[in-house]
């Protein structure tokens, strides 16, 4: 199969390139700084021509159409829209918004995703499983009564909004549109006080992923395959 990861540098993005590309898939990791990005690019680089290295900045535009130009007409059976930002909890109570974090994060995470469906929805129709999977988390969810970051969480539910509103446009073209929630993961955003290692929940959301028939048009799922409350 054809995959694509946004924010494949480091944390889930680089766990799901490292581990689709070792099953044998064709994986275009994209990154806002290849550059930069030299554990990816081992990854890539020892992948024969697997696995390959492209630019995207999901927060701009002109950087999606860039990278949709550079992979061309080529079919994309997945495309995963992971990139995600934590601005920290301190800036974004109740008490203290900072309010350009907020816009910030929004324009990653919620309409991110959007430019990115908008730029490669005509890859995954001329591909065989027509599936988008995008990174959510449970602190969008109206049942999640724990402390919540206002913008990272208000940004996942207007994500969580956008998707099911293209699931919706899409089903028609046999398009499978779900929203993965893939576990507290100890990465640079959660921090060493989650749950799970990078590698066992890449190999959790990966399973989940390529299960996807249509029938989940629609669906919110946790890591393990179960359905998550809205
Ligand atoms: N970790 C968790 O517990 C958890 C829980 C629920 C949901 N999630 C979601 O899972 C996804 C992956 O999170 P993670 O834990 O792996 O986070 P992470 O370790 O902080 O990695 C985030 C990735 O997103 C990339 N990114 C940030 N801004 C970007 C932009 N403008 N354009 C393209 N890429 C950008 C980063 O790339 P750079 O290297 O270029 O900065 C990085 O590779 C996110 O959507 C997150 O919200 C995570």
């Amino acid at each position: 199969m054809n995959i694509l990861i946004t924010g494949a540098a480091r944390g889930l993005g680089y766990e799901l390139v490292r581990q689709f590309a070792d099953a044998g898939h064709r994986v275009y990791a994209t990154t806002r700084n290849p550059e930069t990005a030299d554990k990816l690019k081992q990854v890539t680089d020892a992948s024969g021509g697997k696995a390959t290295l492209h630019r995207m900045d999901v927060g701009d535009g002109e950087s999606v159409k860039a990278c949709a130009r550079e992979i061309g007409n080529a079919p994309i059976d997945i495309l995963i829209n992971n990139a995600g930002v934590w601005g920290g909890l301190d800036t974004q109570t109740f008490q203290n918004m900072d309010y350009e974090n907020w816009a910030h994060e929004f324009n990653i995470m919620a309409m991110g995703p959007f430019r990115v469906v908008q730029a490669f929805l005509p890859n995954v129709l001329a591909s065989q499983r027509k599936i988008i999977a995008t990174m959510t988390s449970q602190t969008a969810a109206a049942a999640y009564d724990h402390v919540i970051g206002y913008s990272y969480a208000s940004a996942k539910a207007g994500l969580n909004r956008l998707m099911t509103g293209l699931a919706n446009e899409l089903k028609d073209e046999g398009v499978t549109v779900t929203l993965i929630h893939p576990g507290w993961i100890r990465t640079e955003m959660a921090g060493p006080v989650a749950d799970m290692d990078p590698p066992d929940a890449a190999a959790d959301v990966m399973k989940v992923i390529t299960a996807l028939t249509p029938a989940d048009n629609g669906k919110w799922l946790k890591w393990t395959g179960d359905e998550h409350p809205w």
